[in-house]
């Protein structure tokens, strides 16, 4: 026997041996023994919509996707996803060609580097970052490169000669997230225009994850596929969860040029091959919603957003008010703490309410230490009560 890399997880490969559990189960778990309020995890504490609920179980009970659906996804869902692009970001795919279905957007950004790196290879991910990255480019054996958001006015700002100077010859691809987890950064056009010159004088892959593309609060989410020069360079990865509040259904789905796709697909098939069957047909209704569903969830989360930002704000964080998404970022300097692990961990003791570090998002550890993420996609009686118990802080 080879020797154990990690003392609690002896038959973990090395490659993996530096993630353990991730936060969001132990904080979860803290917030049930101590029956705290979990603004930990980004998960809807309602359901989404009736009629979508109800697509679902007519599905099931007509016997429609039941069984193994086709790889790529059902052609209704796939048919679906392209007519979204088009409506929303005048952007046509081939639903044949062009689209790909999967479980969830972990799966398509799992599929994504694994398909398109080679062992080696820098991939450059704006840090902090969603956590499954770090362990999906480790799995394909290549290297991260984090660029980081830093604090500036108020919000989360990308350094863009911070970005270009990370590039090297083997830098093979950046991995994008906008709107961003988790500090509700929405990269301007402007910064877009400027990564999208930067990937073709380098000739650079790019994987964007825009799965809150409809949670942005202030001006449009602005896809990067549809920059000039990006189209076949580019791997967009969207999911349900986020848009129709069901996180547990896993329906996401990749667009791309049809050689993307066909890379992604190859591995895609042998990691779940199929995923969801009959929820791929709820949500290929749900895709169709009238614009009026978008504008309330739009307005319903800035509501809340603006609760919880509030409630922060008067128990003495500094707040980052998020563009998009549903999670603030604070810095807890203000009250004199100075390591959000620890303050997260005593947290539930101290008020009743569970948050995520931001550090574990991070390479450069001291770069997030102050720094907490609170989610504001719970109704708004939870919020207010979780305000009110931060002011005993
Ligand atoms: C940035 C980001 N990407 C991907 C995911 C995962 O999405 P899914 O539940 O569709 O796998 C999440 C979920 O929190 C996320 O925040």
């Amino acid at each position: 026997m080879s020797t154990p890399v990690s003392s609690d997880r002896p038959f973990l490969n090395r490659r993996l041996a530096a993630f353990g559990t991730t936060i969001f189960a132990e904080m979860s778990a803290l917030a049930t023994r101590t029956g705290s309020i979990n603004l930990g995890q980004g998960f809807p504490d309602t359901d989404g919509p009736a009629q979508i609920a109800e697509a679902a179980s007519r599905a099931v009970l007509t016997g429609l996707g039941n069984q193994y659906p086709p790889g790529p996804g059902v052609p209704e869902l796939r048919t679906a996803i392209a007519a979204h692009q088009q409506r929303f970001y005048g952007l046509a795919h081939d639903p044949d060609t062009e689209v790909l279905v999967t479980a969830g957007a972990t799966e398509a950004i799992a599929a994504a580097l694994l398909a398109l790196l080679e062992p080696g290879d820098e991939v450059i991910a704006l840090e902090p970052y969603y956590d499954s990255y770090a362990a999906c480019i480790a799995m394909a054996g290549a290297v991260r490169v984090p660029v980081t958001l830093r604090p500036h006015a108020g919000a989360f700002a990308l350094d863009l000669d911070e970005l270009r100077a990370a590039v090297t010859p083997r830098t093979r691809l950046l991995l994008l997230n906008t709107p961003h987890n988790p500090t509700g950064t929405v990269l301007t056009p402007a910064e877009l225009t400027a990564i999208a010159e930067l990937a073709v004088e380098r000739d650079l892959l790019v994987v964007t994850d825009e799965v809150y593309e409809h949670l942005v609060f202030e001006g449009a989410h602005t896809p990067l596929a549809g920059l000039p020069g990006m189209r076949e360079r580019t791997v967009t990865i969207s999911s349900a969860g986020k848009t129709y509040s069901f996180t547990g259904w896993k329906v996401g789905w990749i667009t791309a040029s049809p050689e993307l796709i066909a890379a992604v697909r190859s591995v895609k098939q042998f990691l779940t091959y199929v995923s969801s069957g009959p929820f791929q047909y709820a949500i290929a209704e749900a895709l169709a919603l009238p614009d009026s569903y978008y504008d309330t969830l739009r307005a319903d989360l800035a509501a809340k957003r603006d609760i919880l930002a509030d409630g922060l704000a008067a128990a003495g964080f500094e707040v980052f008010r998020p563009q998009g998404t549903y999670f603030i970022t604070t810095d807890i300097t203000p009250l004199g703490e100075k390591d959000g692990l620890a303050f997260c961990r005593a947290l539930p003791e101290r008020c009743g309410v569970v948050a995520i570090p931001n550090q574990v998002f991070y390479d450069d550890k001291a770069a997030g230490a102050t720094q907490v993420r609170w989610a504001f996609c719970k109704r708004e009686d939870v919020l207010r009560e979780a305000a009110e118990r931060l002011r005993r802080l």
